[in-house]
């Protein structure tokens, strides 16, 4: 990238931030979920990918009590999610075998399992019928599993998590989990929501996207990142200076991500912070991200607080630049590469082993390196 485009670039705010002018409060928060009317078609844009496999958040644990049912719909799916009297989440897809009800409206617990509003039939978490109240027996086809498709679920780091998989595999994979998370001495979660309307694969990306850090977010540096994929794992650590009203300090961001839907990024530096990042597909053109961030209580609430507070304002401001871009963009399949663009291909490459279970086995115990250098 010639030096005169980023002088001349540096002199005026970055074009989307125009788009995001006056926005604050309230206001920001419903502007990041409200709908995007009257955009192109998901085959317009060719957004047009299978949904990858892997661990996806279906909600937080914090808001699904015992005794409480959800509709959720993920993967173009209408799913429901409960919390059974022995505190168990579980989750299936929505509609009846019967005649077709959907069992998050108006479901409800009994026990641990899930009853449908429409005549009593009661559901177990392996997608069986276990009992009909009115009836003598359970047609044998009712009972077995996966009668209404049961999706498997793992809770941990906060949130209720599914295993998706197109072909219906089992996991290749454990969650990772986070052990800040509800640690003594760590903040609760400060939450934020979005729903952006692009797919997963042109999200994961961004990360590797080096320019698009100085356009987009005006990042004044291009930070040296290396990048490490282990299997499904990726990791990213990125080391900068700062500046912070105590001098320079050491910065680090370190960014493990399991599969495209399940994350965290630890920064180190300026306040400690953790974020978990949960992202999960609606439809092929609509994706639901959660942002939830921890830091240790003592910064938190310490006299550097407000700083604290400034770096999670300032990484959610991050994704919202990145939205407008998103919520609009066509997915290129064969995206014209220039030198200075970061190793957007080989990010594509490891999303793409999400896509298929062959290519997963491809990538199974190799390890892979590869390093940025730092621009300006
Ligand atoms: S439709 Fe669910 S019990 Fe009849
Ligand atoms: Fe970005």
């Amino acid at each position: 990238m010639p030096d005169t485009a980023l002088t001349d670039a540096r002199t005026t705010p970055a074009a989307v931030w125009t788009k995001l002018e006056g926005l604050k409060g309230e206001e920001l928060a419903a502007w990041r979920i409200a709908d995007l009317p009257n955009r192109p078609t998901a085959e317009e844009r060719n957004l047009k990918e299978p949904f990858p496999f892997g661990w996806f958040a279906v909600c937080y644990s914090d808001e699904l009590a015992p005794g409480e049912v959800k509709a959720v719909r993920y993967f173009a799916r209408e799913m429901v999610v409960w919390r059974g009297e022995d505190m168990k989440a579980r989750v299936l897809d929505a509609y009846c075998r019967h005649l077709g009800a959907h069992m998050g409206h108006g479901g409800r617990v009994n026990g641990s399992d899930l009853e449908c509003p429409f005549h009593a039939w009661r559901y177990n978490e392996r997608g069986g019928v276990t009992e009909i109240p009115y009836s003598r027996i359970v047609p044998p086809q009712a009972k077995r599993e996966n009668c209404v498709r049961a999706w498997p679920v793992v809770e941990r780091n906060g949130f209720v998590y599914v295993w998706h998989h197109p072909d219906n595999i089992p996991p290749l994979f454990e969650v990772d989990s986070y052990p800040e998370v509800g640690s003594p001495g760590w903040t609760p979660f400060r939450k934020f929501e979005w729903r952006v309307f692009s797919s997963l694969g042109d999200m994961h990306d961004n990360g590797q996207d080096l320019a698009h850090f100085f356009y987009v977010h005006r990042t004044a540096v291009f930070p040296r990142a290396e990048t490490f994929i282990e299997g499904h794992r990726m990791r990213s650590i990125t080391r900068a200076k700062l500046g912070t009203p105590r001098g320079e300090v050491d910065g680090e961001i370190v960014s493990d991500n399991s599969s495209p839907g399940q994350g965290c990024v630890r920064f180190k530096g300026i306040s400690e912070t953790l974020l978990v990042s949960a992202i999960t597909p609606i439809e092929k053109d609509e994706v639901h991200v959660r942002f939830a961030f921890t830091q240790p209580q003592s910064e938190a609430d310490g006299p550097m607080g407000g700083l604290a507070r400034a770096l999670i304002r300032d990484i959610a401001k991050q994704l919202d630049q990145d939205k407008i871009i998103w919520d609009r963009l066509r997915h290129e399949s064969e995206p014209l590469i220039c030198d200075g663009d970061g190793p957007v291909p080989m990010a594509r490459e490891r999303y793409a082993q999400f896509l298929s279970t062959a290519e997963f086995e491809r990538w199974r115990g190799k390890t892979r390196r590869f390093e940025t250098k730092a621009r300006n």
